[in-house]
């Protein structure tokens, strides 16, 4: 892996022109993907409970080390093709992007149940209320990054309609508004109020500041869900959204849909999407699911905080936890973070050469 540079200002004839960013498995590499998954399965045996070395993960495991470091380093997004699919049933599926995210870094709990790994699949969740996510919807999103580092997400089925992947990096965003709308690159540099959507620990506040768009050691850095700002709105203490706030939020949204900075992609079965969240903004369309349960589009999502993380900046110490290069951070650790999630992350990291998350530190 060659070390970082800056492909981050992509626009989608750049990943049209250069497949240096779709990687893909040999045959070999994916039997024996599926061969390691399969012999050490167990439905009984709790996530937690396996470590790297249970797995003997074969070729493809270097392929995807190496996808999901140069989607941190590279353009910000990376797609791996070809992940036995056909032979695995949901469960070894999902061990078997579990035991990848093992081998990755730290995978971070996403929400209020603090899960590790989350089933992105329709189930009547409503996005737009107080408490609503969109891994849960059917929905189409709004344009957002999710709260880690890196995500992973695999894709077990695809919609029988829609559910498309639509992608734009947050740099090439940032400079459009810098150019065309100076003013409101101004107010993207200062704090919008987001919420927790009810999935606050507790000892976070329902809501928390920072700004859409800052700078650390030359890099910028993006911060952008139109949901959870306009939720914030309803919550006690939070100031109200400004007119130029407004605006801004109104103007980036236009940007990122713009043809020539937004690229839209489909995930197939079998196929694992890298997406750095600083530099990329995603979303998907919404989606019809098939009427056989399995059938219905599903997705396995990881979020990992990987050992060769850049210093975030300050502003991002409030939902990130640390600023820290290579540490334990970001993701939700919601309403069940217990020394159950505690011991893992502190082994994870241990085993990943890291520091013993923040909230280790002192107590278990
Ligand atoms: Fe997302």
């Amino acid at each position: 892996m060659t070390k970082p540079h800056n492909q981050t200002a992509w626009r989608p004839h750049d990943l049209l022109r250069d497949q240096s960013w779709v990687f893909s498995l040999s045959e070999n590499a994916r039997k024996q993907l599926a061969y390691s998954i399969k012999k050490v399965f167990d439905p009984d045996r709790p996530l937690f409970d396996y470590s790297r070395e249970d797995f003997d993960l074969g070729p493809g495991l270097a392929t995807v080390v190496a996808a999901a470091e140069q989607a941190y380093f590279g353009y910000g997004l990376t797609l791996v093709r070809g992940l036995p699919r056909k032979e695995m049933t949901e469960q070894e599926y999902r061990l078997m992007i579990w035991a990848l995210g093992l081998n990755l870094g730290v995978p971070r709990p996403q929400g209020r149940a603090s899960q590790y790994i989350s089933e992105v699949r329709a189930t009547g969740m409503n996005y737009r209320s107080a408490g609503g996510r969109g891994y849960n919807s059917n929905a189409g999103l709004d344009f957002h990054c999710d709260g880690c580092d890196l995500v992973a997400l695999a894709c077990y089925n695809k919609a029988k309609r829609g559910g498309q992947s639509l992608i734009s990096s947050s740099v090439s965003a940032w400079q459009a508004l810098l150019v065309e709308y100076p003013e409101l690159a101004e107010t993207a540099r200062h704090d919008f109020y987001f919420s927790r959507n009810q999935e606050e620990a507790p000892d976070e506040a329902p809501y928390y500041a920072q700004p859409l768009f800052d700078f650390e050691d030359g890099r910028l850095f993006s911060k952008w869900n139109r949901n959870r700002v306009r939720t914030a709105q309803d919550i006690l203490g939070v100031p109200k959204l400004s007119v130029m706030q407004k605006q801004c939020g109104d103007v980036l949204d236009l940007i990122l849909r713009r043809p020539d900075l937004m690229y839209t992609m489909w995930l197939q079965p079998g196929d694992l999407q890298f997406i750095n969240n600083h530099v990329i903004l995603h979303s998907r369309t919404t989606f019809d699911d098939y009427d056989e349960l399995n059938r219905k589009r599903l997705l396995f999502r990881l979020w990992i905080a990987p050992p060769y993380s850049v210093q975030l900046p300050n502003s991002w110490e409030k939902f990130f936890n640390s600023t820290d290069p290579g540490t334990v951070r970001g993701g939700i650790r919601g309403h069940n973070h217990d020394f159950v999630c505690k011991d893992f992350e502190l082994r994870q990291a241990e085993s990943m050469g890291m520091p013993a998350p923040v909230h280790n530190r002192f107590s278990a």
